[in-house]
């Protein structure tokens, strides 16, 4: 059983703030696992697959066709449009950092990037193939490929060894060194007067470090704030799907908040364009939910007009580049 069917909601909201994680700088590179050691040449091969549109079942999209890297490597479009123009129920997150993800999708449905990268393959509403070993035949039959995976793996193509090197590629995404991180690490210059100010806010007032906590401002948890379900699924129950625990319906991961002022639209459907808009959301306590788990840490804040503005400015500072390289096919 879980701690949250047993204690009162006010020990709970002391728990939460106890455990929230330290608001520290992004390590420089995410934990890699021993079954997937990088090499440069791994790497190189699952930047091609990335951008390659042969992985759809009909050449028309690739990974970066959703996570486009002139949009923080996020999807621009509300939710995002697959094979044949099917429109899926959800935003796109960033694929840049993930790589320090415990778990992937809105609801943690993956555990790795491994894992994650076999997903969008066979799914409908995306590359739309009707089976994983029909990527691997169609990579088979093209000879660069053929060359590579028998350089990185000394072997044939595999479905795994796709979603390895894919990860290895992903792995590199990654954006520390941010206005935000310097700051941290003393450089009392990286920010604002106004981000300065939005950062107190977002650990005092406004209560967001309640949620947004550790290297990457998530808490890698699950909660309801009531979102506007406003895109294609009339009703997402979220975490739900995943644990079929009545007390997760309607929760989404605690998404990571760096590069955010770069991945608009916002929230698991997109229904809000800008961060403006999401501050408001917030400072309204947020919405109302179909189902009894709204969380019970938004309350009202009544921000004021100027300090809405430094929120806003905060969450700016939050946004780094990769490597040039790592951008283009
Ligand atoms: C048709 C659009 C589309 C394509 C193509 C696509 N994705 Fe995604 N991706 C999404 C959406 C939408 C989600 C969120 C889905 C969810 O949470 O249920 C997602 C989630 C992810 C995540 C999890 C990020 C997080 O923060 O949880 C990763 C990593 C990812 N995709 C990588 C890939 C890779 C690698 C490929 C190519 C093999 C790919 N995607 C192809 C739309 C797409
Ligand atoms: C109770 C936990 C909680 C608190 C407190 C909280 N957030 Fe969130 N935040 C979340 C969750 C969960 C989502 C995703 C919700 C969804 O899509 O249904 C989210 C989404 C967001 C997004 C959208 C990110 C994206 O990529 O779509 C932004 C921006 C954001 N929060 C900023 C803030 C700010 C600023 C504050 C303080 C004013 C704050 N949050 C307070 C849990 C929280």
């Amino acid at each position: 059983m879980r701690l949250s069917h047993l204690v009162p909601l006010s020990v709970m909201f002391f728990a939460s703030i106890a455990e929230a994680q330290p608001l520290v700088p992004l390590p420089p590179s995410p934990p890699v696992p021993l079954s997937n050691l990088e090499t440069p040449a791994k790497v190189a091969l699952g930047k091609k697959l990335f951008f390659d549109p042969k992985l759809s079942v009909n050449g028309s999209i690739s990974c970066a066709f959703c996570h486009m890297p002139k949009a923080g490597w996020a999807d621009p479009r509300p939710v995002s449009i697959g094979v044949g123009g099917k429109r899926g129920g959800r935003n796109a997150p960033p694929v840049l950092n993930a790589a320090y993800q415990s778990l992937q999708f809105w609801d943690g449905r993956a555990g790795s990037l491994e894992e994650q990268a076999i997903g969008p393959l066979t799914n409908p509403v995306e590359m739309e193939n009707p089976s994983n070993q029909s990527v691997v035949d169609r990579l088979r039959k093209i000879p660069s490929y053929r060359r590579s995976f028998r350089e990185v793996f000394g072997g044939s193509v595999s479905i795994d060894r796709i979603a390895e090197a894919i990860s290895a590629y992903e792995r590199t995404l990654v954006t520390p060194n941010t206005p935000y991180d310097r700051f941290l690490m003393g450089e009392a210059k990286a920010l604002s007067a106004s981000q300065k100010r939005g950062f107190m806010l977002f650990k005092g007032k406004a209560r967001c470090v309640l949620c947004h906590s550790g290297a990457l401002l998530s808490d890698q948890a699950y909660h309801n704030l009531g979102v506007p379900q406003t895109g294609t699924l009339p009703v997402d129950v979220g975490r739900y799907a995943v644990t079929h625990d009545p007390l997760d319906k309607g929760k989404f991961r605690t998404p990571q908040l760096r590069n955010v002022a770069l991945t608009a639209p916002y929230m698991h459907d997109g229904t809000f364009r800008t961060l403006a808009q999401v501050v408001d959301f917030y400072d309204r306590g947020g919405g109302k939910s179909r189902f009894a788990t709204k969380d019970p840490l938004l309350v009202p804040l009544h921000l004021k007009a100027s300090e809405k503005k430094d929120l806003v400015a905060f969450l700016r500072a939050l946004s780094g580049e990769t490597r040039k390289e790592m951008n283009q096919p």
